[in-house]
């Protein structure tokens, strides 16, 4: 019997999670979920961002649904305590090490993105990101004082099988997909970068159907403007995943749309929409719970082998949005929003009995 584990976290969390949690229920009746505490939800109540008890039912169950952590409330911290920790841990615990965040232009919402139409048709891409290594985790970090002059440094390291691993789950991806892996590094100035290059051009002849380039990250946030459809998978280090997939989000101008997996082998998983807290908008009904509902259909698909019940979430939305319903992100001009709630009723309603 499959467990999902459910950590509603911070802000509007608990708001998507509650929609998301009972779309799940519908299409997957038998999956028994439980609810933990991670992030500011946990520091609240247990002092600490990830409590022993969530690490060990994660573990437990290996599939997590997760909504947002961290806020305005607990900035303050010290590194270590903050909420983001919780997250960060989690991931590194369960060696959730590859990331994959699918940013498809839904051509109901075409028009939410704040760039020309003709810049965002067909764009259809997805960003690779490995992450559980890097200058995230990298050893030494801190801060100290040399000869009275105050600094702080953090590392940006990868060891050859972290980099072969997440490259393997790239040339996979887009095996399965339009065939084409961008690379994305800075190896004019990093060791680091060039490293990993390497490695990647190693792995490649592994999958001989599919196409490798190289782009510098710098030049990639500026392609990526101008010419989005041109990428298939986008394969990211850590810190520049988290960046461009931001950047690929805002491009299809729907950040409240955007699922995400991280995966480890094994069948664990961790699902959660990209986009963050939103402590602005945290319990007036207003936050768009697609991105979380989107989640639990890469759940289905990526660590419950349900391609169907996947299939038939993703139809729902599409349903949902063709009929013209937005929540406030996405309305545009007289667009009448809708709150989160109805949303999530009118993406179950659409489901139909199962
Ligand atoms: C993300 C987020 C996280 C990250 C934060 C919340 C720690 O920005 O998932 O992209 O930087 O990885
Ligand atoms: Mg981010």
């Amino acid at each position: 019997m499959t467990r999902v584990l459910v950590l509603p976290g911070d802000g509007i969390g608990p708001e998507v999670i509650r929609e998301a949690v009972e779309v799940l229920a519908r299409v997957a009746p038998d999956v028994e979920t439980e609810t933990g505490l991670i992030g500011g939800a946990a520091l609240d109540e247990t002092d600490v961002p990830l409590p022993p008890d969530t690490l060990e039912r994660a573990h437990a169950c290996g599939v997590v649904l997760l909504g947002a952590v961290g806020g305005p409330r607990w900035d303050g911290l010290e590194q270590d305590r903050k909420p983001e920790r919780g997250l960060l841990g989690l991931r590194k615990e369960l060696e959730l090490y590859a990331n994959l965040r699918p940013a498809p232009v839904i051509p109901a919402l075409a028009d939410a993105s704040p760039l020309r139409p003709e810049c965002v048709e067909g764009v259809d891409l997805i960003v690779v990101r490995e992450l559980t290594g890097g200058i995230y985790y990298g050893e030494p970090r801190g801060r100290d004082e040399v000869g009275g002059v105050r600094r702080a440094f953090n590392t940006m390291v990868y060891t050859e099988p972290e980099v072969r691993r997440i490259a393997r789950v790239a040339f996979e991806t887009a095996g399965r997909r339009r065939k084409k892996v961008t690379n994305v590094h800075k190896a004019n100035v990093l060791d680091v970068s060039a490293f990993w290059n390497e490695i990647v051009e190693d792995v490649a002849p592994e999958f001989p159907d599919v196409t490798l380039e190289h782009q510098l990250v710098d030049s990639m946030a500026m392609v990526l403007l101008r010419d989005a459809a041109s990428f298939d998978t986008v394969l990211c280090p850590n810190l520049f995943g988290d960046i461009i997939s931001d950047e690929a989000a805002m491009i299809t101008g729907s950040l409240g749309m955007l699922p995400s997996a991280s995966v480890g082998d094994g069948g664990r998983g961790l699902f959660e929409p990209v986009h963050g807290s939103a402590p602005d908008i945290a319990g007036r009904d207003a936050a768009n719970p697609l991105a979380t509902i989107l989640s639990v259909a890469m759940l289905l698909e990526h660590a419950l082998e349900r391609p169907d019940a996947a299939a038939r979430v993703r139809a729902a939305v599409d349903a949902v949005l063709a009929d013209g319903w937005r929540t406030a992100d996405l309305a545009r001009g007289d667009e009448k929003p809708i709150g989160t709630r109805e949303m999530g009723e009118r993406v179950r309603a659409a489901l139909g009995g199962s």
